[in-house]
């Protein structure tokens, strides 16, 4: 029994209703008991006098419960209990049709969201509870719809990353596995122009598996950035000193347009360093030999904008707004032979240069007109 209320909000409404109205008759029951004789006596005093014609008091006091009346005033009691006995009943009576009235109203959208939030528990995402009213009770509806809305996002994002990841791992598996059986069936030379290629698939393997606890580690902020004031000539001279040799043997020119008196930004400089490398690594991969790749930077208000140009193979309008996606590669085959990754770089940049507060994005001409990727950062104060 006691289990029952424990565990019945509808019950405890019940039984709480019940006490206010057991304390409101216990109050009244002493309250009259001790108010009734005296206000017996004043009424009927009241009536003594008038009947008496205003004879004086002596006559009054002899109509009151002291007086010839003892059993008119224990009538009256009766009368009087009896009343409260039966409005004890009704508020009783009313008391249980509220609660139930209450259960259902507050009750019943708890219950709704209770199972609601057990399907959801289930794999069932796309539940949703219904929003009435304005209330407390409605807000936490409205919220709760929120928070599967938001597990349903990702549950699908963690889908379609499965996906992706087994369909990008499947293709260097694939090359090494069909030249491993080339060579066991002797169809393949057991050359060293072989054993590199499965070499170099190999290493795909392992730029695609580092690139993707990089992904992980920035998407789910499982890093400290460390952000102090940075000289940004040194900044991009750090990622020209390390690329130097690939430009070099691209026989590409790497120039640098700063403007002077460039003020410091507020960053992490080794992921600033890392953003900035990324864009100009990509820019000396996907540009031809004897090309040119530029890295400017200029003040814009209270940021500094970073920019990375270049005279490469360009980047067609419909993808230019999906090359920050992740796995997203504007041609496939032509970036696998242009050396290409695995299409995770700028996903990770975007991820770190919206962590510092900035923004960035993509400009180009078109096809072989060259691209422009710019990043903003924050002024450091
Ligand atoms: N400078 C650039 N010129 C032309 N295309 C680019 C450039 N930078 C990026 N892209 C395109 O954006 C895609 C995504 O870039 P990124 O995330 O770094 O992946 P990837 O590993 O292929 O370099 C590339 O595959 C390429 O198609
Ligand atoms: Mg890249």
């Amino acid at each position: 029994m006691i289990d029952y209320f424990r565990r019945h909000l509808g019950a405890k409404l019940l039984l709480s209703y019940l006490v206010i109205i057991l304390i409101g008759v216990a109050v009244l029951i002493v309250a009259s008991q001790f108010l009734l004789p005296a206000s017996f006596d004043r009424h009927m005093a009241g009536m003594g006098s008038m009947m008496g014609g205003g004879q004086g008091q002596g006559q009054g006091q002899g109509l009151g419960r002291s007086g010839v009346m003892p059993q008119l005033f224990a009538d009256f009691r009766a009368g009087f209990n009896e009343a409260l006995l039966y409005a004890v009943l009704a508020a009783a009576v009313v008391a249980v049709i509220i609660s139930l009235y209450l259960s259902r109203s507050v009750i019943a959208p708890i219950s709704a969201m209770s199972l609601a939030s057990q399907r959801i528990a289930a794999g069932r995402y796309d539940e949703r509870v219904q929003v009435r009213g304005e209330d407390e009770l409605a807000d936490l509806a409205i919220r709760f719809n929120q928070m599967a809305e938001k597990l349903d996002q990702v549950e699908s994002m963690r889908r379609r990353l499965i996906g992706d990841v087994s369909h990008e791992l499947r293709t260097p598996l694939t090359a090494i596995k069909g030249s491993m059986e080339g060579l066991m069936d002797g169809v393949l030379p057991a050359t060293q122009e072989t054993y590199q290629q499965i070499h170099a698939e190999a290493d795909r393997l392992n730029r695609l598996v580092d690139d993707l606890q990089e992904l992980s580690r920035v998407e789910s902020n499982a890093y400290q950035l460390d952000l102090r004031p940075v000289e940004v000539p040194s900044l991009v001279q750090t990622v020209t000193k390390r690329l130097a040799p690939q430009a070099e043997s691209k026989r590409i020119s790497l120039d640098l347009d700063l403007a002077p008196d460039l003020p410091r930004v507020l960053a992490d400089e080794d992921r600033a360093v890392q953003v900035l490398t990324n864009l100009t690594g990509n820019a000396l991969q996907y540009t031809p030999e004897n090309g040119r790749v530029t890295i400017a930077a200029q003040r814009m208000n209270t940021e500094l904008q970073i920019s990375v140009r270049d005279t490469g193979i360009g980047i067609p309008p419909e993808h230019l707004p999906h090359i920050f996606d992740r796995f997203y590669r504007a041609d496939k085959s032509r970036s696998r032979r242009a050396g290409g990754g695995s299409g995770i770089g700028l996903t990770i940049a975007r991820a770190l240069v919206e962590a510092h507060g900035g923004r960035i994005w993509a400009e180009s001409a078109g096809e072989g007109e060259g691209s422009t990727i710019t990043f903003t950062l924050p002024i450091a104060k």
